[in-house]
């Protein structure tokens, strides 16, 4: 085992690859290239992407890819999509291919409010606790004005704080429950802010209010936020749904409702059922430089709501109408943060039109929508194997550098052949050979 290391933020990015290479690789030299080949030449663009986080050492690439042809609302947009995984981007360029010939996404934003808490415990009087916060409450909002002040010019702010007794589930245990606006603004260093700004006034004013006992424990921003919702649908009337893979409509229609429902009662497949949902969510959320953790915390909490962890999806069948909906949290932002650092996330919002935020969560959502009937089209016709087979037909022929026409034989010869890694293998071999 090596000696820890101190002072290893303090290094130039060079020091931290060397120590690196010498501590894991015997500075070797292949492992110092493959580091190195992944440095931008424009010193400047690197700089910057360096500057995200600490300690970088070289850039981490995942693939960007468009999925063009999504109509949302009856406006036409190719959604950015950042994502390692083969065949998300086909996936979804199929189904918005598919809902374009049948009239296109709709999707509404129900709800914008975002959540933070200052926790605390307070053992003494509850009702003394009640006046304090009740006399305090303007002065805890006064006292943010250089915080808000520029939100609130924009329209947004901070609309409410509430004490709440959690006693009941913890001894002592109390909040102050906040709630805000933030419009195009993710948020989180506008809500924090405000938050420590709240715990620092609630504390203070103790002495003055003649009120004892209060005891900070921590300010922040909830990733739990089911007032920030957004809603998108598609429907049709069940012949309308025919193409080549559904020949049979009401008989797919059925199928894959049921594909929903199950989804809807079985946890272990309703966690498959986000996970492609969150195939889509996840990439528009990364190409526009939004936090995927933050999004991925909330939605799966918001699967949980009712106890029981259920589809994000809905399906229902009426009056010979198909209709397909999901409905998710979702905190994003189209200022600040990366999104005005990053070049490629600038060049994402761009190609979206400079979406608000609003605008950005209803995209987010048809990404995901789109993405869960793709998979459970295919699912409940095909199988997810034969789409999923090609793409990993074209990873192994590049893994093995398979040239163009090696490439043509091969996608042809398994056209007619299942896909397996041996067989591909075999096929390259007896190729070659
Ligand atoms: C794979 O990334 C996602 C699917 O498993 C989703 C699903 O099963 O619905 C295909």
């Amino acid at each position: 085992m090596h000696k820890t290391i101190s002072g290893f933020s303090k290094l130039t990015k060079i020091e931290k690859v060397d120590w690196i290479l010498k501590t894991y690789f015997n500075d070797d030299d292949s492992s110092r290239n493959l580091v190195m080949q992944y440095w931008n030449s424009d010193q400047k663009l690197q700089k910057l992407h360096d500057e995200f986080i600490e300690n970088t050492i070289t850039n981490f690439y995942l693939p960007l890819g468009v999925a063009p042809n999504f109509l949302i609302n009856k406006t036409l947009y190719t959604i950015p999509m950042t994502i390692e995984e083969s065949s998300v981007v086909a996936a979804a360029s199929k189904a918005a291919k598919f809902w374009f010939e049948r009239g296109g996404f709709k999707a509404e934003v129900i709800s914008t409010t975002k959540i933070g808490q200052v926790h605390f415990s307070f053992s003494g009087n509850k009702d003394e606790l009640h006046n304090y916060f009740n006399a305090i409450k303007p002065k805890l909002i006064s006292d943010a004005a250089s915080i808000t002040k520029n939100m609130e010019r924009r329209g947004g702010g901070i609309l409410d704080i509430e004490l709440r007794d959690k006693t009941e589930e913890l001894d002592n245990y109390y909040q102050l429950h906040a709630t805000f606006e933030t419009l195009d603004a993710m948020g989180a260093n506008f809500i924090n802010s405000c938050l420590e700004q709240f715990a620092d006034t609630f504390k203070n004013e103790t002495e003055t209010h003649k009120i004892n006992g209060i005891s900070i424990v921590m300010s922040i921003l909830s990733n739990y936020v089911p007032q920030c919702l957004v809603k998108a649908e598609v429907r049709c009337k069940i012949e309308e749904l025919k193409d080549k893979d559904i020949l049979n409509p009401e008989e797919f229609a059925e199928k894959f409702k049921q594909a929903v429902s199950i989804a809807e009662v079985e946890p272990h497949r309703a966690v498959t059922h986000n996970k492609g949902i969150m195939n889509g969510v996840d990439a528009v959320v990364l190409a526009t430089g939004n936090d995927f953790r933050a999004v991925e915390a909330g939605v799966h909490a918001y699967a949980s709501k009712d106890g029981k962890y259920s589809s994000l999806t809905h399906c229902s069948i009426d009056d010979n109408e198909f209709c397909f909906w999901l409905e998710i949290p979702l905190a994003l932002g189209t200022v600040g943060g990366l999104t005005s650092l990053h070049p490629l996330v600038k060049f994402a919002l761009q190609m979206l039109g400079k979406p608000s935020a609003k605008d950005l969560m209803k995209i987010v959502a048809v990404a995901g929508l789109a993405q869960n009937f793709a998979a459970l089209k295919s699912l409940t016709t095909t199988g997810i194997q034969q789409g999923h087979m090609k793409m990993h037909l074209m990873n192994i022929l590049n893994q093995f550098e398979a040239n163009e026409t090696e490439k043509k034989q091969l996608i042809d010869h398994f056209k007619k052949n299942t896909v397996t890694h041996s067989a591909v293998v075999e096929a390259i071999e007896k190729l070659r050979a």
